[in-house]
């Protein structure tokens, strides 16, 4: 559940995956029910699911369907055919490590199994992926109950694309700091990035503070610079696809920028993300890969053209904002505090 009433971001019913097409929101709020795994790869190569967390409960849910279609019960056969379809999955987009860390989790239970017959497991790696789902749904509440201390009553709140109930699998991450704060009874004003070019913030954030009912006000990207030297915003707080062993995180494309001009202007900038979006095997942000995304989401919108025929257009998706320009890392287990190489690495002890 999103959490917000009558909405599912993804849900596994009936032996298929059901997803909200975030591509239609907020017009239309639609579901795509997926039989076969490769549907659910399809979904997040065209961003139908998306936000890192969100696309770890698809990718999970996506091998347990291609667990489900194997028509034999041999052990062998299963674990080749396996390994296939999580190699498939693992390509759907690259930057978020989420998917790579729940494919993951998914494959040790196929490599810890015994049993010679495939039947057993299959309904395990069903039951996992449900789990992951409600898992991820219970960490972050616990995010919001961490993160909403750093909010106070009053403040105004910018937030960067969307990293809400929608980017995950229920509540939250940045959207849930804030959502909890809101809960708690904090008088917040939340302005939200527009997060060109597919719109994340104008489509789906706002989407869920009308839902939530929480106060805001949309804004294109190229205004929060100057929002931030008027005064206007109090504190930031943003999602993240993969974070280093430094607490370099990336995040959507324009992050970055906006952690520049908070600094500048010395407003606290906050990252909100589950453990299973660090990347302990990466020293430091420069060796995150960034999805390079179609030229066309630059050069049209919503599949009109408003650059000149044969205009070129780079459209990086994401952008790495280095350690030294955040306040603070919001996990389920604690907030990491700067000097932030320091507190990640305790996080991975913990
Ligand atoms: O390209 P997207 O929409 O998948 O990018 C999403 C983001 O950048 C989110 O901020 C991030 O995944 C955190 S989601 C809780």
């Amino acid at each position: 559940m999103t959490d917000i009433p009558g909405y599912d971001t993804i849900r596994w019913d009936n032996d298929q995956v059901v997803l909200i097409d975030q591509r239609r929101l907020p017009e239309e709020e639609i579901y795509l029910s997926c039989t076969d795994y490769r549907e659910v790869v399809d979904a997040i190569r065209t961003l139908a699911i998306r936000g890192a967390p969100a696309i770890g409960v698809a990718a999970a849910m996506a091998a347990a369907l291609g667990a489900l279609r194997f028509p034999h019960t041999d052990i062998d056969g299963f674990r080749r055919h396996f390994r296939d379809v999580c190699q498939v999955i693992g390509t759907a987009r690259p930057t978020a490590v989420n998917l790579t860390w729940a494919l993951e989790r998914m494959m040790s239970l196929v490599a810890a199994n015994v049993h010679p017959d495939s039947s057993a497991l299959k309904t395990r790696l069903v039951a996992e992926a449900k789990a992951i789902l409600q898992e991820d749904i219970a960490i972050n509440r616990q995010i919001g109950v961490l993160g909403q201390e750093l909010i106070h009553d009053g403040d105004t709140v910018l937030t960067h694309c969307n990293a809400g109930g929608l980017a995950t699998g229920g509540y939250g991450t940045a959207v849930g700091v804030i959502r909890a704060a809101w809960e708690a009874g904090k008088k917040i004003h939340v302005l939200v990035d527009e997060t060109r070019p597919i719109l994340q913030g104008a489509r789906l954030t706002a989407w869920e503070m009308m839902k939530l009912g929480i106060p805001h006000t949309l804004i294109t990207d190229n205004a929060a610079a100057a929002l931030m030297a008027n005064g206007k915003v109090n504190v930031i707080v943003v999602g993240a696809d993969r974070i280093a062993a430094n607490g370099d995180a990336a995040n959507k494309i324009g992050t970055y920028g906006v952690a520049v001009v908070a600094q500048y202007h010395r407003i606290p900038f906050y990252v909100a993300a589950p453990r299973s979006t660090f990347d302990f095997t990466l020293s430091d942000g420069s060796q995150i890969p960034i999805e390079e995304r179609d030229p066309e989401e630059v050069t049209h919108i919503r599949g009109r053209r408003i650059a000149p025929e044969g205009c070129r257009a780079l459209n990086l998706a994401f952008d790495v904002t280095p350690h030294g320009l955040i306040s603070g890392i919001i996990t389920e287990k604690s907030v990491c505090r700067p000097p932030l190489p320091q507190s990640v690495s305790a996080l991975r002890q913990a």
